[in-house]
């Protein structure tokens, strides 16, 4: 009998929020994952699923290269920071740091992973925000570097869609994960609602690759 193929995701920012939520729903829907994080004792929680194979790795100095495994379907790059300082605040130390993780890690394992993605004509999901389109007042940090991370999804794409490479953005508006601890929960999107969305990109059909998906709350916060 043939072996049936198992499709096998690499997700980043695994630990915690959107990326655990993309990681369990993953498996709920058949898949292998390599969970990318840096908290031991979360990483043990996710990887609580036999499917699930924990990588603890820091984004900011590692080279992905070094973790990606030989077989990939899909990449989700959902690590991320979200710094407060305004520019006149925040140090060159932490403007790097920032985008290291946002901007830098999203390109690095997405080089690390396009031969694998060619061969299986794979699927590349950064989760971006509605700051990588809209600068809004006290976020500048964070928006240039989701700015930065729209340029490169969407120069990737034209690069690699020819070869049979998907790359989409995810924007999610205010989510319930720990990076808003200091919001009011009650009216945000859920982390499994973002988490369906970034599923639906890379299980979208044969014929199309979703480019932008905008996860808004259904009303919005005033
Ligand atoms: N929550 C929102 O409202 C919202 C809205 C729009 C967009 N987003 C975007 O969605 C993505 C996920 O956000 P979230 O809310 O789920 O965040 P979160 O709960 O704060 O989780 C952030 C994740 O990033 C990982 N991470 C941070 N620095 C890392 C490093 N140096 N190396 C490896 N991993 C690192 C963390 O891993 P460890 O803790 O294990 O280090 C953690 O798993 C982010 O890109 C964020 O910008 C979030």
């Amino acid at each position: 009998m043939e072996q049936q193929h198992t499709p096998h995701a690499i997700v980043t920012g695994a630990t915690s929020g959107i990326g655990r939520a993309v990681t369990d729903l993953l498996v709920e829907h058949g898949w292998t994952v390599t969970a990318v994080g840096r908290d031991e004792d979360r990483l043990a929680a996710v990887a609580a699923a036999p499917q699930v194979t924990p990588v603890a790795f820091d984004l900011e100095t590692g080279e992905p290269a070094e973790i990606v495994p030989d077989q990939v379907d899909a990449v989700v790059h959902a690590a991320g920071l979200l710094p407060t300082a305004s520019i006149e605040e925040v140090t060159d130390e932490e403007w790097d740091r920032v985008f290291a993780v946002n901007v830098t890690a999203a390109m690095r394992i997405a080089r690390a992973t396009l031969p694998a993605l060619r061969a299986s004509r794979g699927t590349i999901v950064f989760l971006n925000s509605g700051a990588g389109v809209f600068s809004r007042p006290k976020n500048t940090v964070y928006a240039a570097t989701k700015h930065a991370l729209h340029g490169l999804a969407n120069g990737l794409r034209a690069d690699v869609e020819h070869d049979g490479v998907r790359v989409t953005s995810i924007y999610p508006g205010p989510t319930d994960t720990p990076m808003l601890s200091n919001e009011d929960r009650t009216p945000l999107v859920r982390p499994e609602t973002v988490a369906r969305a970034v599923v639906d990109a890379i299980l979208a059909s044969e014929d199309t690759q979703l480019t932008d998906i905008y996860v808004r709350p259904r009303a919005e916060l005033s």
